[in-house]
């Protein structure tokens, strides 16, 4: 039987097989993939560690992070939380990049964002923060 639909939220940590040019061409096969699978989310990156949030059907989600999972592009995957949902927090953002070396960032976290530390709660708080971020971005902007 389905569960449903389930939020994951992990982080991470680049490694040297990332490089500037497959970095852009890694966001645009994942937003063009996630929009396939229904799924949603948001990715952080300041450079060194990664936050990323995936909303979807259970078993989808499972599959991408057994792949991404193996993406030599980062290590030390950690994850921050699972949860069964009912609404998505990012229904309309298929993978929606964040820089985390912005201000509101260093604002809210101090110094470096080091996503490592969150507990689940403050993962979720930290997903919250940053849509909040990034719609305020958006409504500036149009
Ligand atoms: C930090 C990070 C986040 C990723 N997020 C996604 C994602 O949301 N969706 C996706 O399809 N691939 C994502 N990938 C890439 C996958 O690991 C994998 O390369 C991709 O799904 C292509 O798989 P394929 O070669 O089997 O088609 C991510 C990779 C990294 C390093």
């Amino acid at each position: 039987m389905s569960v449903g639909n389930v939020r994951v939220i992990y982080c991470s940590t680049v490694t040297s097989s990332l490089k500037k040019d497959n970095f852009i061409e890694l966001v645009r096969a994942s937003v063009i993939n996630n929009k396939n699978l229904n799924i949603t989310g948001i990715l952080l990156f300041n450079g060194r560690y990664f936050f990323q949030v995936l909303e979807g059907d259970n078993g989808v989600v499972n599959k991408l992070l057994d792949k991404i999972n193996g993406d030599d592009r980062h290590a030390e995957i950690d994850i921050l939380s699972r949860r069964a949902i009912d609404s998505r927090l990012f229904p309309k953002w298929s993978m929606e990049l964040i820089d985390a070396n912005n201000d509101f960032f260093k604002e809210t976290y101090g110094g470096e964002f080091n996503p490592y530390l969150f507990t689940d709660q403050q993962s979720l708080e930290c997903a919250t923060n940053a849509k909040a971020w990034r719609m305020r971005r958006l409504q500036e902007a149009s």
